[in-house]
């Protein structure tokens, strides 16, 4: 938040700021997500809808997992939400009560921390390396929890790191006795490694999802939550208290986005694919070695110990010098305050501008 108040800041003044802080496609919205959302208007479908969300849209989900994941999940154990935010505060509301204990896999998504904390739940910590490829280490991970530990949430693929967990991992998780919010935002923005849906280790989990990475719909606010049934009817009076519902024409959108076609898809993942390239490759130019493959989401994740052991100071020093937008290590845990995050979400042309300015800035100011 710092770092875009500032850069807007700067932009006020009419300084240049190119965006590389924040996580968000810049992808056009595709024609069917409009269409079906006009659709909906011009039809005065713009109604609250059932609090679990339309029909439609929880049946095709259903059919989408079970095409991409070979998984069977009932219509009924969806949850259609604002946003997986929504998504993810009810899940945590459902499973944590004051003072019990949930893990973070550090680097960390920041906001669920500060989740976990406003319902009085305690953060308990594991740490992942650069050295372990940020995979959970299943021998430190088999010392580290303990009976007390009631939620785990997991991100893959991560933010920030832009990694998956590997099979063998997943496999370990689902063998503990602890409740998993198995958070997929980034679910099928996969380069080099598989699509996973944690579903297919462990059927208890709650997972949380949305249209926001994949489809590019970040202000439709659309999410959803796939839950064991016995949950659902608790999580629905929770939603009904808190949302009433997932805004009604963006379901509708949502079910456009579900009929995009294979080849659009691949389009969209090569393209991503192609900004990785870039971006890893520049790094590697400017002698930045991040020591690990980004293989899905739009995130690298680098070590800058060399430049700083305080990345809110670097990130804000290279949008002062070069006006380059990074995302703060500090941010995602407090033992990665010496790395920064750079996002490839945005246009190829933005991400040569971005990786250029930081070029310049290692050349002239370290
Ligand atoms: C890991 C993770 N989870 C959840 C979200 C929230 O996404 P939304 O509420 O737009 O679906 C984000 C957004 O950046 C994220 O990175």
């Amino acid at each position: 938040m710092e770092i875009l108040e500032k850069a807007q800041e700067y932009e006020r003044k009419g300084r240049n700021i190119t965006h590389l802080e924040i996580g968000e496609p810049t992808e056009r919205t595709n024609s069917l997500i409009k269409k079906a959302a006009k659709q909906s208007i011009n039809s005065n479908n713009s109604r609250y809808s059932n609090s679990l969300g339309i029909q439609e849209l929880r049946d095709k989900i259903a059919t989408k997992y079970k095409n991409n994941h070979g998984v069977s999940i009932s219509p009924d154990q969806i949850v259609i939400t604002n946003g997986s935010s929504a998504a993810l505060i009810l899940s945590l509301i459902t499973l944590i009560k004051p003072g019990d204990s949930v893990i973070l896999v550090e680097p960390y998504y920041p906001c669920y921390p500060q989740l976990i904390k406003i319902l009085g739940g305690k953060v308990r910590i594991f740490k992942t390396s650069v050295q372990d490829k940020y995979q959970v280490n299943i021998k430190k991970f088999s010392k580290f929890i303990n009976k007390k530990d009631k939620v785990l949430i997991l991100n893959s693929p991560s933010n920030p790191t832009g990694v998956s967990q590997n099979k063998d991992v997943l496999k370990f998780l689902s063998s503990l006795k602890i409740n998993i919010i198995s958070d997929e935002i980034y679910e099928g923005l996969n380069y080099d490694s598989d699509p996973e849906t944690f579903l297919n280790y462990n059927k208890n989990s709650i997972v949380v999802n949305g249209f926001s990475k994949f489809y590019s719909m970040t202000g439709w606010r659309l999410g959803f939550l796939i839950a064991p049934k016995n949950l659902i009817r608790g999580i629905q009076k929770l939603q009904q208290n808190m949302y009433i519902c997932a805004p009604t024409v963006s379901q509708y959108a949502g079910v456009g986005a579900l009929s995009i076609n294979q080849e659009e898809i691949e389009r969209l993942l090569g393209s991503y694919k192609k900004r990785r390239d870039y971006a890893l490759s520049s790094l590697r130019d400017m002698g930045i070695d991040v020591g690990y493959s980004p293989d899905s989401s739009f995130y690298i994740f680098a070590d800058m110990s060399n430049y700083t052991d305080n990345s809110l100071d670097l990130s804000l020093d290279i949008l002062k010098k070069v006006g380059l937008g990074v995302a703060p290590g500090i941010d995602f845990g407090p033992s990665f305050n010496k790395f920064i995050r750079f996002s490839y979400s945005s246009s190829l042309k933005n991400i040569q501008v971005g990786f250029g300015k930081m070029r310049e800035y290692i050349k002239e100011y370290t």
